[in-house]
């Protein structure tokens, strides 16, 4: 007997199951998690995701994550809201809600994030591809 009262035979028990569960749940993809708490219904919310701005739009169907670099030469887009849409200052583009280009220079749409939901959390998932295009010049 152990000092706890366990026999030797349990804690070897114990100690082979919690190996083997370790083992079958493999750790998280590297990204950036974010509390669902923090992300309200219906409200864009802004987060850092290794350097780059990333809004996320919580709805019942789950929650859209899209970088709010430029797809042109890298600005940051902000979103208006009076008119449904985001903006661009540097070269003056407009992208809808859907992160489609409306008009002004940028060759691509606004780039979607992909996430994995991890319980009470959203994972970002860190894309070897999200370097920004070069500053403006
Ligand atoms: S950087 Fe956005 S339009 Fe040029």
């Amino acid at each position: 007997m152990t000092p706890s009262g366990l026999s030797r035979r349990a804690l070897l028990t114990a100690a082979a199951a919690l190996a083997a569960r370790c083992a079958r749940e493999p750790p998280p993809p590297p990204g950036t998690r974010v509390p669902l708490a923090t992300l309200p219904l219906g409200e864009r919310v802004v987060v850092d995701h290794q350097g780059e701005p990333v809004e996320l739009l919580r709805t019942a169907a789950g929650v859209r994550a899209r970088s709010l670099w430029c797809t042109h030469t890298g600005c940051r887009v902000v979103w208006e809201e009076q008119n449904s849409h985001y903006r661009c200052l540097c070269h003056e583009a407009h992208f809808d809600d859907a992160g489609r280009v409306l008009s002004g220079p940028p060759p691509r749409p606004l780039r979607e994030v992909r996430t994995l939901p991890l319980g009470d959390e959203i994972l970002l998932l860190a894309e070897p591809d999200a370097t920004p295009p070069p500053p403006p010049g």
